[in-house]
């Protein structure tokens, strides 16, 4: 059970406490944050509303260990990492009560995010030694003018304090997916977790605590945004950003200055399905993409652009699919629970109300219960409706016929968004040059919409992001390159 057994130690009462300097804290602000429960809308769990001193002292000892850490053997930090990750995996269920509690999540579905998370920073950690492990040896002559005399030895070191903002949705693998490329390259890190999620996160940050890891080198700050959201990204002791969440990434990035930005900020994913798709397969792909998590994911199918002539037998195919959709409590299991908060499913409401003043067609009788909102899609969508453009990141989805791949393209390439897309079709050659027109950072063909396996790379453009994700991009972008170059007093060339 949540906070008990190993995770007794950090609880306070009925407050969480805040990870600093290797030990779990009480903040002295004496105050607390409530964490509401998105399906009883009352308050589950509270953490401690840490204050700007806490987070310089947390910056303070980052920044010491860092040094350390740098001077630690690679396989050491590996080895660290495969302690937490068997810790994650071993703690699953505790954690995974958390996201039930604080995000609705599913039962099933959290217990995954922990073990997908345990798999993450071990590959993490293998990745690392080998990527790691080498440098560049360049010599001089190859560039016009130059004798060999010039030896360069380039290898990759660490940034130095990582601060990672992950979001409500994946509090915990999309902050492992921060925490170990950061650790695994020598570098600290500073994790400032969602307020609804944040004891799932808390809950994470102690199996690295218990995996051993130097006192310093991992912190986790709980409180409010507007107490400690900007002194925390504008702080002069952040080296590097790593950001998952909303628009709230574009307001950083404008503040943050001349420090690294890893952002991925969500997006409008289309889903374009020609005449000669399988359409029993694009409807099983627009159900689990579109509806997964109530479709608060970045991933999710956020609008579906059919042509004509197959739309009434792919709306059809969808409906009955939606209508097997169980609706009710995470703790069920079920596959539509309440979303996050009382405010997103206004917002959902107001996207679904502006369709319908302006003549959509409700494929479902519209319904909500507090935060829940059952599976609705919504056909006929024109481009005049916000639903055709905004993220709901809920049950909803749009319909927008078209009768020209043109046309899907066109309205997939005018969204301010651009994290995925997909397409369906038989025609691998129509496929593919329809995924090189759509101007995302990855084109799914013949699936849904998706970040994994952890290892791909994941990127954004226009709004939905800088830089790019997956095991591999982020220990590159959270390290920079170093170079040596031995200088010869005269030409010397490598002999067989
Ligand atoms: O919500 C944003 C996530 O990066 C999406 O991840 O495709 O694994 O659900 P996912």
């Amino acid at each position: 059970m949540a906070g008990t057994g190993v995770f007794e130690e950090i609880i306070d009462g009925d407050v969480y406490k805040y990870y600093s300097e290797g030990e779990w804290r009480k903040s002295s602000s004496g105050k607390s944050v409530a964490i509401i429960n998105p399906t009883t809308r009352k308050t589950h769990y509270k953490v401690q509303a840490c204050t700007q001193v806490e987070v310089n002292k947390v910056m303070e000892v980052a920044k010491t260990a860092q040094k350390a850490w740098a001077k630690t053997p690679l396989w050491k930090r590996a080895e660290l990492l495969h302690k937490a990750a068997a810790l994650l995996k071993e703690h699953r269920e505790p954690i995974a009560e958390c996201l039930v509690k604080e995000i609705a999540k599913p039962a099933k579905d959290a217990v995954i995010e922990v073990v997908r998370s345990g798999d993450l920073i071990s590959y993490t950690a293998e990745e690392g030694v080998r990527l790691l492990g080498e440098g560049k040896f360049l010599v001089s002559d190859s560039f016009p003018g130059n004798e060999r005399t010039k030896y360069c030895l380039t290898s990759k070191i660490p940034l130095g304090v990582v601060l990672a903002i992950p979001p409500f949705n994946y509090p915990v693998n999309l902050a492992v997916s921060k925490i170990a490329p950061a650790l695994i390259a020598g570098n600290s890190l500073v994790l400032k977790p969602p307020t609804q999620g944040a004891v799932a996160a808390l809950h994470m940050v102690h199996c690295f605590h218990l995996a051993g890891f130097p006192k310093g080198l991992i912190s986790c700050v709980t409180g409010k945004g507007s107490e400690i959201g900007d002194f925390l990204t504008m702080h002069p002791g952040v080296n590097c950003i790593s950001f998952t969440g909303g628009d709230t990434g574009i307001a950083i990035s404008k503040k943050a200055g001349m420090v690294p930005l890893q952002m991925e900020l969500g997006g409008k994913d289309a889903c374009i399905v020609l005449e000669d798709a399988d359409l029993d397969l694009v409807a099983a792909n627009i159900v689990k993409g579109g509806f997964s998590y109530s479709g608060q994911r970045c991933t999710a199918v956020k609008v579906v652009l059919v042509m004509e002539l197959v739309a009434d037998s792919l709306v059809e195919k969808v409906n009955a699919k939606l209508a097997k959709l169980t609706v009710g409590p995470p703790e069920d299991d079920c596959d539509i629970t309440p979303v996050v908060t009382e405010s997103s499913a206004n917002f959902i409401e107001g996207l679904v109300m502006d369709a319908k003043e302006k003549g959509a067609t409700f494929c479902q009788e519209y319904q909500r219960e507090g935060n829940l909102i059952w599976p609705l899609l919504l056909d006929h969508v024109r481009p005049d409706m916000r639903i055709a453009w905004e993220e709901p990141f809920g049950p909803v989805l749009p319909v927008i016929r078209i009768n020209s791949i043109e046309e899907g393209i066109h309205h997939c390439n005018a969204s301010n968004f651009g994290l995925q897309g997909c397409v369906f079709t038989r025609d691998i050659v129509k496929a593919i040059m329809i995924s090189d027109a759509m101007e995302t950072g990855t084109v799914q063909i013949n699936s849904a919409p998706a970040r994994g396996p952890d290892h791909f790379p994941f990127q954004g453009l226009k709004d939905s992001g800088i830089g790019s994700q997956g095991i591999t991009n982020s220990i590159n972008m959270m390290t920079k390159v170093k170079s040596t170059v031995i200088n010869l007093p005269s030409p010397s060339y490598t002999m067989g």
